[in-house]
């Protein structure tokens, strides 16, 4: 039997703590969520309805298959710096008319949608996971263009949306741009470069420059609507396929495209029948201690995520720090790698990369669960070959071709952070627990170190280590651990697309469905090629 049993203990001192912590943790990311769904807040919220136009978001519930989730991305891009959490961008896999698509929308609520050097990092990130997950590309497009103040972060690096939109379509996702408000100068090379153009009859406003800028260049006196409104781009210069009638018969219209497009996946079907957990995803609160240095069972996480809890152990009795093995989720093939406990060691680093090998032999996608504390580090160890044995491993998960989900659960440190498959290492996705937390080691031990250098580094240069220069490297020691603390935690990291979302862990299973979902839209081919392994 391969069905996995648990010891968790609903009533257990630990389990309720562990929940405490957890719900704080999700309480605090709520806070910055909602900053994300306010948008630019009430009053531009207002204006916006008093103009009778949705705001992105209405416009996004709209357009998507009723009943549907929508898998927002990145949605904390930004977060911590002096921008709008969110980028002023929303993004997200949806579903219309039945077919998953990625749906793109510049908030005009915050500063009129402008697009300033994270809302540019966050839609290339995008268009990477439409390069690699094909599906139908949706822009709800109304933005104020480059965000003039920091247009030297945006201007250049951002022609590569524009050459993205038409080299999807050269890959053959279709491209559809249904224009509500303003897309002017380089915006008007959303609907330029999309497949598909549907524009709103007094909304849409598509031009080079708009009328003040002609009248500067030229001389020509004009106006918004025979420079660049809805109809003269439908009846006269063409740039317009569609003419909506106004913001719902745009979404009409555009849902109708998605139905007219013969979209279909290429790769293996999920098994039809559901499968649920036999345990309570409500459970995963109570898994992971606050504090992460307490190690728990990833197997506990596993039996509330796959498809009837059926978790088959591929050498169970060996590398006992990393659970390796096969299950579904959603129907889909899985091989799953997570770590039992912190510290990965030579057996663990070869048992990976032997299964790393039989998924890619056997074309099946890899999960991996994160919560490690690096490689085993010590006399003992490096004699025995420990950065031989990580690389072997960090050597298979560079040049595994099937596709791969990143979930940090816990701690996500230094080189196990690579073996594990981190952003570096393209997994398809990468999502985090607010639990989580990612740096080149903990903040303690980084200070320390700190610390050890600073003493070295003054009694080489002559200078006795007296009680000042302790005092005075021991604050030095505190900041930098505050500095790396914070730094460590998901939302910074977020913030800086170091992933593709916080999620809270009781949709692990969902997100990781749609994700997989979204992956099996063409067959998935394991590589038999891999670097030299050092022996
Ligand atoms: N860069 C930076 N801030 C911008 C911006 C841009 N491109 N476009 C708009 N904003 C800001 C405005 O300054 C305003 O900020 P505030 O509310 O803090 O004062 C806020 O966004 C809303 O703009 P507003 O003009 O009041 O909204 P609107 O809905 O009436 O008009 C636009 C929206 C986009 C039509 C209008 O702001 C505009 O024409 N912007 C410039 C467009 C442009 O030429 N961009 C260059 C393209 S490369």
């Amino acid at each position: 039997m391969t069905t996995l049993k648990t010891a968790l203990d609903k009533n257990s001192a630990d389990y309720i703590a562990n929940t405490e912590s957890m719900n704080e943790k999700l309480a605090a990311l709520d806070v910055e969520y909602q900053k994300n769904i306010a948008g630019g807040g009430p009053k531009y919220v207002e204006r916006q309805h008093k103009r009778g136009k949705m705001t992105a978001r209405e416009r996004i519930e709209l357009l998507i298959d009723e009943d549907t989730p929508f898998l927002e991305l990145l949605p904390l891009a930004g977060w911590g710096s002096e921008y709008h959490v969110g980028g002023s961008i929303i993004a997200g896999i949806g579903i219309v008319e039945g077919v998953e698509c990625m749906v793109i929308a510049p908030d005009s609520t915050v500063k009129g949608g402008a697009m300033n050097g994270f809302s540019l990092k966050k839609s290339l990130r995008i268009n990477d996971i439409i390069r690699e997950n094909p599906m139908p590309v949706i822009s709800l497009t109304e933005s104020g263009g480059a965000d003039l103040p920091s247009q030297k972060d945006v201007f250049v690096p951002g022609g590569a949306m524009f050459r993205d939109i038409t080299q999807a379509s050269a890959n053959k996702i279709p491209t559809i741009s249904l224009v509500f408000g303003n897309s002017t100068a380089g915006g008007a090379y959303i609907p330029g470069m999309s497949d598909y153009v549907v524009m709103v009859k007094g909304g849409a406003k598509v031009f080079l420059a708009g009328p003040p800028l002609v009248k500067m260049a030229t001389g020509e006196e004009t106006d918004d609507e025979t420079l660049g409104g809805a109809e003269m781009h439908a009846k006269i210069s063409g740039l317009a396929d569609y003419l909506a009638q106004d913001e719902q018969d745009a979404i009409r219209i555009g849902r109708n495209i998605v139905k007219r497009l013969n979209w279909r996946k290429k790769g293996p079907e999920p098994r039809a029948e559901v499968i649920e957990p036999l345990y309570d995803q409500e459970e995963l609160l109570g898994i992971v201690p606050g504090d992460l240095k307490i190690p728990f069972d990833p197997r506990e996480v596993i039996a509330r995520v796959v498809d009837g809890s059926d978790f088959d152990e591929f050498k169970p009795l060996y590398g006992s720090a990393l659970a390796t093995g096969w299950a579904e989720i959603h129907g889909y093939k899985v091989g799953i790698l997570a770590n039992t406990r912190g510290v990965l060691m030579s057996e663990e680093s070869q048992k990976a990369t032997q299964f790393i090998q039989l998924c890619n032999q056997i074309d099946t996608p890899l999960i991996f669960l994160h919560n490690t504390t690096g490689y085993m580090v010590g006399k003992e160890y490096e004699q025995k070959g420990i950065i031989k044995h990580g690389a072997q491993m960090i050597n298979a998960v560079a040049n595994s071709k099937v596709p791969a989900i990143s979930v940090l659960m816990g701690a996500s440190y230094g080189a196990g952070h690579y073996g594990m498959c981190g952003r570096a290492f393209n997994p398809r996705f990468v999502f985090a627990w607010p639990s989580s937390k990612c740096a080149v080691m903990g903040a303690a031990q980084l200070a320390g170190v700190v610390k050890i250098v600073a003493r070295q580094a003054h009694e080489g240069r002559g200078n006795v280590w007296d009680d000042q220069a302790e005092a005075f490297a021991s604050m030095i020691a505190k900041q930098t651990e505050d500095t790396i603390e914070k730094e460590s935690t998901p939302m910074f990291m977020s913030g800086r697309l170091m992933d593709d979302g916080i999620i809270d862990p009781r949709d692990t299973r969902t997100v990781l469905g749609m994700a997989l979902s979204a992956i099996h839209v063409n067959p998935i081919e394991g590589t038999d090629r891999f670097g030299v392994f050092r022996m």
